[in-house]
């Protein structure tokens, strides 16, 4: 990886991480890139950081040569959020460079930097309105932005070159290539690629988040921002506004509705449940509306989550287990209720054997979880469905795919 220029006196450096599972957990087959900025006035800081995987910080470190600027040469290391993916380089850049700098942070993130990395020596607190002078001229200005992703992330403000270091807001997965680490060095199909990464990015890192979202993006709207540096992607210096329209949107699907879509989730033992699922998919796509299908467990719950995320309808075929949901999809349920995508029209239709039990759970959690979920009637059956169970299964998919149409296309026209 190679330092790039974002503008007069702000660097890029960067390292693309994959062969991993992010937060130990989602698939990442495009990997990520971990972005920190070096902002350079008559001093110096680096605001964001990188994981401590192998060979990441020495990444950095590479960086920072190529610049001909020395880990001596840092004044300031800006902490916008504490995870580690960001932070987790600290331990590793304080046994280089010992502690004769000074780590700006908000108040919330000084106790994780003791409780993380036993830091607790030239630690200054920032809240918002707080402002650092870098000399000639560069002030940086920080804006609290908690629970974007973590209590105790806030934002920093290059007030000289309008750059705006959000950390995880407006980031995507995708690795980034040097090449073109920014909006206007990419094509247009490109952006669109990390786009759809963001979209992913969004529903398993940031879904339920969306409400601090939201205000974070009302209390950054007066900065006049003309470039915008997230901790992952790509840099937006040509078109920032779209971005942040991209998250204002994502932030509106969490509550619904999302697209005028449906999801169809399913799994099946014995081939039962799963030969009415044709069936469904044909009666929604009938009525005109776009289905993304998943088989559960097959499917990796990154995948699953960002599907239902984007969809305002919402199909789950799946039998009774043991009295209860089938595992897996009790499992995938339980996540999406987690991630607070609420306010989904959905129909579940399968097969139980001896007994019944697994619309029963269902509904429990759908309360649980106030999910608040607008459910068509079920359609169980025993064993295979026969012709009248699958024209049942069709009649309710039509009725849940019309109510999709009508009220996603209501109240976000295509
Ligand atoms: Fe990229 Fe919440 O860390």
């Amino acid at each position: 990886m190679r330092t790039t220029k974002v503008t007069d006196g702000v660097f890029r450096l960067s390292a693309n991480v994959s062969n991993i599972l992010f937060e130990g957990m989602w698939q990442i087959p495009n990997g990520v890139a971990m972005n920190s900025y070096v902002i350079t006035g008559e001093k110096a800081a680096i605001v964001d950081g990188v994981c401590d995987w192998d060979g990441v910080p020495e990444t950095l470190y590479a960086q920072l040569d190529q610049m001909e600027i020395t880990i001596d040469d840092i004044d300031y290391v800006v902490v916008n959020h504490m995870e580690p993916d960001h932070s987790g380089w600290l331990r590793s850049f304080r046994e280089l460079r010992g502690n004769d700098y000074t780590i700006i942070c908000s108040k919330k993130a000084k106790p994780l930097l003791e409780a993380f990395y036993d830091i607790r020596e030239n630690v200054q607190t920032v809240q918002s309105g707080d402002t650092l002078d870098l000399g000639d001229g560069r002030i940086l200005a920080f804006e609290d932005i908690p629970n974007v992703h973590w209590p105790e992330t806030m934002a920093t403000y290059d007030t000289k070159s309008k750059t705006l270091f959000p950390c995880d807001a407006f980031g995507s997965f995708g690795a980034v290539s040097d090449d073109a680490p920014y909006d206007d060095t990419l094509t247009e199909e490109h952006i669109e690629f990390f786009e759809r990464e963001m979209e992913r990015y969004y529903a398993n890192i940031v879904a339920a988040f969306c409400t601090p979202v939201r205000k974070a993006i009302a209390k950054l709207a007066p900065l006049d921002i003309r470039i915008i540096a997230p901790g992952h992607g790509i840099v937006w210096r040509s078109d920032p506004g779209r971005v942040v329209r991209s998250y204002k949107r994502l932030a509106e699907y969490a509550k619904g509705p999302a697209r005028p879509e449906v999801t169809v989730l399913w799994g099946s033992m014995y081939g039962m449940t799963q030969s009415a699922v044709g069936t469904a998919i044909e009666a929604i796509e009938a009525e005109g509306v776009p289905t993304r299908v998943h088989r559960v467990p097959e499917t990796e719950m990154s995948f699953v989550l960002d599907s239902v995320f984007q969809s305002s309808g919402v199909v789950l075929a799946m039998p009774t287990y043991e009295y209860k949901m089938f595992p897996p999809m009790a499992s995938v349920i339980d996540e999406i209720g987690k991630k607070r995508i609420i306010n989904r029209k959905a129909f579940r239709f399968g097969s139980y054997g001896w007994s019944g039990g697994a619309q029963k759970e269902l509904m429990e959690m759908n309360d649980r979880l106030k999910m608040h979920w607008d459910w068509v009637d079920p359609v169980e059956f025993r064993g295979r469905p026969t012709k009248e169970d699958k024209e049942l299964v069709s009649e309710r998919a039509g009725e849940l795919a019309r109510g999709v149409k009508a009220w996603a296309l209501a109240e976000r026209p295509a």
